[in-house]
């Protein structure tokens, strides 16, 4: 249970406080002789949407304190989740803070900064002492967006902030369908057979969970690839078999913005990421027409250590929607690269009579 005193310490207040899971912003603003100022800030809150008004709160001794009681502007920039040293960047004072830093103009000339989740340039419109700390309130007077995910911050901790796993709604909301549990033992039951069948291969069964294409089951071969095949494994979506199948077989609003951000994580010199996600399309269209993802391996492969050749199909459900990925891997002079071959279509087949088992079970389900 929670115990209550009212006499406390600083550290204590603190504590509590960082049970409060913020985001992360950057604070920017330009001073009368032009020069940017920059200061990492989760005190950051919305106020009101109509008028659009926010708030942060800055403590008296920011170096950077003057710029901002001083400007009529200021941008908030809330940062991605892959921006925690831009975040401890604009936490330590320097001198110039900007360099190296890759920024926009805003209103007021205020700096809006790449790559964060979205930003909100802002009139100042007052400035309350409070404490050690002022807190400014700002209109909203221009919004950006970028659709990536916001970088989490409690308990002193950066953190990933994710959708809570067990809300019921998810699917509604847009999630991927899930899997009922009793109807994966049913499953499992296949794989050692559907193995020996395709010529002893490694299988895995994976589902879309909140973060992407994600093992649940392994089915081991006695030509392994890797000791490390681990349920729970979150394999990127455009580098994995698994996760193209997911790409080219469930929606777009669920695997989109994964796809974009599996694009800016793994970038290629020389493509811009527009160049890329048309190339990936076009991949995707293939894999449709084909009804089989693959990766084919010529380098190592990073889970693997050797490279592999890997295929992988979807397993329907009885809306015929897409539930699992059905793959199998193999060391590469084990397995032909070829879509139309003998292993992968026998795959297909496989994918097939897993459905199949997952219509009857749901059937027999809703008739106990
Ligand atoms: C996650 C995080 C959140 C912070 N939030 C605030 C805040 O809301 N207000 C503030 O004044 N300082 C905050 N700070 C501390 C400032 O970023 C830090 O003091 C910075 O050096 C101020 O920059 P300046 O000295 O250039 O003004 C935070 C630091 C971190 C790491």
């Amino acid at each position: 249970m929670t115990t209550s005193t009212s006499t406390f310490e600083q550290r204590q207040l603190r504590d509590v406080l960082g049970t409060f899971v913020t985001g992360v912003t950057v604070v920017t603003t330009l001073d009368e002789h032009g020069v940017a100022h920059g200061v990492t800030a989760n005190s950051f809150s919305s106020v009101s949407l109509d008028p659009p008004l926010v708030l942060w709160s800055q403590a008296l001794t920011s170096k950077s304190y003057p710029a901002f009681r001083d400007s009529n502007h200021f941008a908030v920039n809330i940062l991605a989740h892959d921006q925690i040293a831009i975040s401890n960047h604009f936490a330590r004072s320097s001198e110039d803070k900007f360099n190296g830093i890759v920024h926009d103009s805003g209103i007021g000339g205020v700096p809006v900064l790449d790559g964060a989740a979205g930003h909100l340039e802002c009139v100042k419109v007052a400035a309350y002492p409070s404490g050690d700390h002022v807190v400014y309130i700002g209109r909203v007077e221009r919004i950006g967006h970028s659709g990536r995910r916001g970088l989490a911050f409690g308990s002193g901790k950066y953190m990933l902030a994710y959708s809570h796993d067990l809300e019921a709604s998810s699917f509604q909301r847009g999630g991927a369908r899930p899997v009922p549990l009793d109807s994966l033992g049913a499953v499992r039951e296949l794989m050692p057979a559907i193995a020996a069948r395709l010529g002893d291969h490694t299988l895995c069964l994976a589902v879309w969970g909140n973060h992407g294409p994600t093992a649940i089951h392994w089915e081991p071969s006695r030509h392994p690839v890797s000791d490390q095949l681990l349920t729970g494994l979150v394999m990127p979506v455009t580098q994995s078999a698994s996760g193209k199948a997911f790409a080219a077989f469930l929606s777009a609003d669920i695997t989109g913005p994964f796809i974009d951000e599996d694009l800016r994580l793994f970038p290629v010199s020389g493509e811009s990421l527009a160049a890329r996600r048309v190339q990936f399309d076009e991949e995707l269209a293939g894999i449709r027409q084909k009804g089989v993802a693959s990766t084919i391996g010529t380098d190592p492969s990073p889970l693997h250590g050797v490279p592999v050749n890997s295929f992988s199909v979807p397993v329907r459900d009885t809306d015929s929607e897409m539930v699992m990925a059905l793959t199998l891997t193999s060391v590469a002079e084990r397995l032909r690269a070829d879509p139309d071959g003998e292993v992968p279509q026998g795959l297909i087949s496989a994918a097939k009579e897993i459905s199949e088992r997952l219509k009857a079970h749901s059937i027999s389900e809703q008739s106990c």
